[in-house]
């Protein structure tokens, strides 16, 4: 069945539940010249494809991927190297069997034209525009890195595919193999650079942005799934059709396949005291002599969790190394990149390690609340840092000093509601996906915003110097 032509060694996964055989072209119809523009910033423009600037070495890298793949360069024409992330690269391409196959999965499309309705004089033939050019469909080739195991690559795939047809997950296409190779096909999708758009956001926008990405965690996280790298790099966002696709399922996971034995937090709160008060340390409290530090010789048996993410994203029970994460671990990230847009800086957290991060979440919350939180996972929150105060602040205060400003909108502390619910510590406390998009915030949002004076390419330089800082890191079970 594979439409790579008969390149030995090439394999191709089989097409999801949109896969036809090639068939008889069918008369589809795509939207005028002048409409193709609409979604621009993002979306192509055919003629500007052709020209599109490429530098040396990315053809360079784009040649001999074409030269030890067998066959693909009949199937795409590599256009440009659009991402390259820790685990992979990623390159736009032209997909040159497009009429081919029945493309459900091309709901950009269908979002342009359910968003961009034209009159009918305007449509063409998809076939062809008037000078008989064929109108260019985009494809992003994912290459998976060799080094990244065959096992980790399954699960990207297999978990795409359990998800296809879910709203704002970008579908999976089909992928191939040639020896240890591997190459996912999926729709390209234009979007804006995180970057550049953050700091000049409205609550309105902000508003759009998060509910495309709660709709995709909602049917994410309603197949069981983590994602458990949610990020702006990670979800493509086009502010003109004010919507996103969730992409990168490299570290996601389905919830309870970790074999490790229970966390503490899914216990009843008697039991999880009575285990706290039998601990070592509530026997031998540090006011008895212990002293805050590492023991020497630590005889406990070491705690495993995974805790794969990036940096500044990781929510606290990860750090804490609980051993039952939940989808919850989502919506904390989702309220990371709430507050990077309501603080108007970006990064939000920097921190280097995972002990640099819980220094940044005990500023916050100060060390009563991170004290509960660690108990929560059996852990003990021990400081002597002496500005960590014991109360923490509250995310207005937060929200105010972050962003320079003496008062927030009142749809500003509408969204900071909503933040707050999704930056808490107690998983079991923290809003779902489903409950978020239930709201104030989307179900009955206040229209009152005022401009906001940023520079988006002010911002855009000063995160240049910060590339590459959010890539996710390997798994860690540590
Ligand atoms: N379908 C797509 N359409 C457009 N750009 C994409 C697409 N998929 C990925 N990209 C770009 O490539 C980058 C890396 O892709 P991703 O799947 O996150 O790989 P990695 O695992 O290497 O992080 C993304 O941040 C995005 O800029
Ligand atoms: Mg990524």
């Amino acid at each position: 069945m594979s439409a790579l032509r008969a390149a030995p060694g090439v394999f191709e996964l089989q097409r999801s539940s949109s896969f036809q055989e090639p068939q008889a072209l069918q008369p589809q119809y795509t939207l005028a010249e002048e409409d193709d523009s609409v979604a621009q910033g993002a979306a192509p423009q055919e003629e500007s494809e052709f020209e599109e600037e490429v530098d040396e070495s990315v053809r360079e890298d784009m040649r001999k991927l074409e030269d030890t793949f067998p066959g693909i360069s009949d199937r795409f024409r590599l256009v440009n190297r659009i991402g390259e992330g820790t685990f992979s690269t990623v390159y736009k391409a032209e997909d040159l069997h497009y009429d081919h196959y029945q493309n459900d999965w091309d709901i950009f499309d269908k979002a342009q034209q359910d968003t961009y309705d034209s009159p009918p004089s305007k449509r063409r033939r998809v076939q062809g525009d008037s000078s008989g050019r064929k109108k260019a469909r985009f494809v992003a080739l994912k290459k998976i890195y060799v080094t990244s195991s065959p096992l980790r690559i399954q699960n990207e795939l297999e978990l795409l595919h359990d998800l296809r047809g879910c709203g704002s997950v970008c579908p999976l296409i089909t992928a191939f193999r040639y020896q240890d190779q591997v190459v996912a096909v999926l729709p390209y999708f234009p979007h804006t650079d995180f970057r550049i758009q953050y700091r000049t956001f409205m609550v309105a926008d902000m508003r759009h942005y998060l509910r495309s990405l709660m709709t995709a965690l909602n049917s994410v996280h309603e197949h069981d799934i983590l994602h458990r790298d949610i990020k702006p790099t990670n979800f493509l966002y086009n502010p003109d059709l004010k919507e996103g696709v969730l992409v990168d399922f490299g570290l996601a996971e389905r919830q309870g396949s970790e074999y490790t034995s229970p966390c503490l937090c899914t216990h009843q709160n008697y039991v999880r005291r009575s285990r706290i008060l039998s601990s070592y340390y509530s026997k031998n409290p540090p006011s008895s002599g212990l002293s805050a530090g590492y023991p020497q010789k630590d005889s406990r048996p070491s705690r495993r969790a995974n805790r794969a993410g990036t940096r500044g994203f990781r929510a606290p029970e990860v750090l804490f190394k609980c051993t039952s994460q939940t989808t919850k671990i989502d919506m904390w990230s989702v309220g990371v990149i709430l507050l990077t847009l309501l603080g108007r800086r970006f990064p939000f957290f920097n921190s280097a390690d995972d002990i640099d991060a819980m220094i940044e979440m005990s500023s916050i919350f100060g060390t009563r609340r991170m004290k509960t939180a660690g108990a929560m996972h059996g852990q003990i929150f021990e400081t002597n840092i002496p500005t960590i105060g014991e109360k923490g602040y509250s995310w207005e205060k937060l929200v105010k000093w972050s962003s320079c400003v003496e008062d927030l909108t009142e749809s500003e502390e509408q969204a900071t509601r909503l933040l707050s619910g999704l930056m808490e510590l107690d998983p079991s406390k923290r809003l779902s996906a489903a409950e978020a998009l239930q709201h104030e915030f989307f179900t009955n949002p206040i229209h009152h915003d005022v401009e906001w004076g940023g520079n988006p390419e002010e911002s855009a330089d000063s995160a240049e110097e910060d590339e590459g800082e959010d890539e996710a890191d390997e798994v860690a079970m540590l």
